[in-house]
């Protein structure tokens, strides 16, 4: 065999002819197959770290993870509560399930009303800008949470922390894919993704190793004004996105900075393509241009489907989906550890598949691969045999879905909003599918344990197994393929077949 192409045997969307799929009854081909889609496989991870690591792309990478802090914030600030709120309740008195509803709920409200404002403030005073006002939000939110004398004043203080969640959850990816050079964006886009995933996990460590520490839930949740410096700080030493200098007229600045960014003072062609892509004013109004519609499409389903298919059940629910199965809480939290970790783990995957395999392949092996892992989910819940004779289902399935999450919905949806949008209209319509993605977070968050009670806990599951289903239907019949292609290109044409890299 020569040469193996990263393309090769992986890049195809299941069940298309050319997919790494087997003719049944063929064992000795379909382990060929197999092979071949394993060697595929190592070769797209190569490429991209060779891609990623070369010289001219270190800058980028930097600037990437300092605007990627914004991701972990957005992390660990919805995933420390759940831990926090055990210590808040005594503390604070904040007994009834109103109070602590509110004290959760008071950060997506913030949230949305965050993605509301970001899309105009991005436009306005540049990415850069809102993600340092983020950052320093951040740091007021963290600060004010940790000296909260009442519960409402922790209401107020996490409602003002939603406003940077809101804001950095999709100004960060906005900034990133700006910056980024096409060949690694999915790539490097994802290090927010990652961050987050992180900032989940140590969260569940922060909550975990703090336990006998007294006041201990302030220190919970003011730990987090320090990343919030960081960012705020950080954000000041990392040029503009040259796409919004562009688009502000100010051409030189944008050259220097595509300068700077790409290591060569060959950027002429970018620069030029950026411009021509910048001529079409249409102001925000252009958001109801018909031309304009599928996409807002894409980034309004895939922000629904991402919440719908129950992420966030999983995320802040897990130790209690695990105790439903009758295990103590002590190994329900200690697994739930592992749910964590897993979700790191496979949206490293992601990181270095998406610029190799696509975001469409992913997609769809993800979302189908969580499907499964709901269905099994419902299974364990409604057969009291399975619970008996394999009680390590649930958690097997648990890890199933996050991993699956990690590597599709997760991360795609967050880097295709960022990607599909034309410049003139990139924060109204990237800030719409956000609001809908944080708006549907809320519902599907606090309807779980109600619905739980009126389906069955197998019912839940098998209602958003259904819903995936129907998110798999949407993401074949709309979602385009991004990978390899400028976001000027995309701009052009959305929908077109993918240039190969
Ligand atoms: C989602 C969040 C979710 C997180 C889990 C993000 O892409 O938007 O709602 O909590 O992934 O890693």
């Amino acid at each position: 065999m020569g040469a193996l192409n990263c393309a090769d045997g992986v890049s195809a969307s299941p069940g298309s002819p050319d997919s790494a799929g087997a003719v049944p009854g063929a064992r000795g081909f379909e382990e060929t197959q197999a092979e071949r889609a394993v060697d595929a496989l190592r070769a797209c991870v190569t490429e991209f770290i060779r891609e990623a690591a070369a010289a001219q792309n270190r800058f980028v990478l930097r600037v990437a993870i300092v605007a990627a802090i914004g991701g972990f914030l957005f992390g660990y600030d919805t995933g420390v509560i759940g831990g926090a709120l055990l210590y808040v309740k005594h503390d604070l008195h904040a007994e009834s399930n109103f109070d602590q509803q509110a004290i959760v709920a008071s950060l997506l409200v913030g949230a949305v009303v965050g993605a509301v404002v970001a899309g105009r403030l991005a436009d306005l005073l540049g990415r850069r800008r809102t993600i340092i006002c983020a950052g320093w939000i951040y740091v007021a939110g963290g600060i004010g949470s940790a000296l909260a004398q009442s519960v409402w004043q922790l209401v107020g203080a996490r409602l003002v922390l939603g406003l940077a969640v809101g804001a950095a959850s999709f100004v960060a990816p906005m900034y990133i894919s700006e910056i980024a050079p096409s060949k690694i964006r999915g790539g490097t886009v994802t290090l927010n993704q990652l961050m987050l995933a992180s900032g989940i996990f140590v969260a569940y460590i922060a909550d975990w190793g703090l336990k006998g520490v007294p006041g201990n839930w302030r220190w919970m949740v003011g730990l987090a004004a320090i990343p919030g410096l960081a960012l705020a700080i950080g954000m000041l030493f990392v040029p503009e996105s040259p796409r919004w200098l562009v688009e502000k007229s100010r051409h030189d600045d944008a050259r220097r900075v595509l300068r700077r960014i790409r290591g060569t003072d060959a950027v002429d062609d970018e620069l030029h393509e950026i411009e021509q892509a910048a001529k079409h004013k249409a102001g925000h109004r252009a958001l109801l241009q018909p031309q304009l519609r599928p996409m807002l499409i894409v980034g309004i389903g895939l922000a629904a489907f991402q919440q719908l298919v129950g992420i966030n059940t999983v995320i802040y629910y897990a130790p209690t989906i695990l105790s439903f199965t009758g295990i103590g809480s002590g190994s329900a939290l200690t697994q739930t550890v592992f749910i964590g970790l897993t979700n790191i783990v496979f949206t490293i995957v992601a990181i270095l598949l998406l610029d190799r395999v696509g975001r469409r392949p992913l997609l769809l092996v993800g979302t189908s691969g969580l499907v499964v892992a709901l269905v099994a989910l419902g299974l364990f819940f409604q057969l009291g045999w399975l619970q008996q004779h394999a009680p390590e289902m649930a958690l097997g399935a648990l890890l199933l879905y996050i991993a699956s999450f990690a590597v599709g919905l997760g991360p795609v949806f967050w880097l295709m909003i960022s990607e599909i949008y034309p410049l003139n209209v990139r924060g109204p319509a990237e800030s719409s599918a956000a609001v809908v993605n944080w708006t549907t977070n809320f519902a599907v968050s606090f309807t779980f344990l109600t619905l739980a009670g009126a389906l069955t806990r197998a019912g839940a599951f098998w209602l958003y197994a259904a819903i995936g289903l129907l998110a798999i239907g949407f993401m074949l019949a709309r979602v385009p393929e991004t990978r390899g292609r400028s976001l000027e290109q995309i701009q052009r044409r959305p929908g077109a077949t993918p240039t190969s890299t």
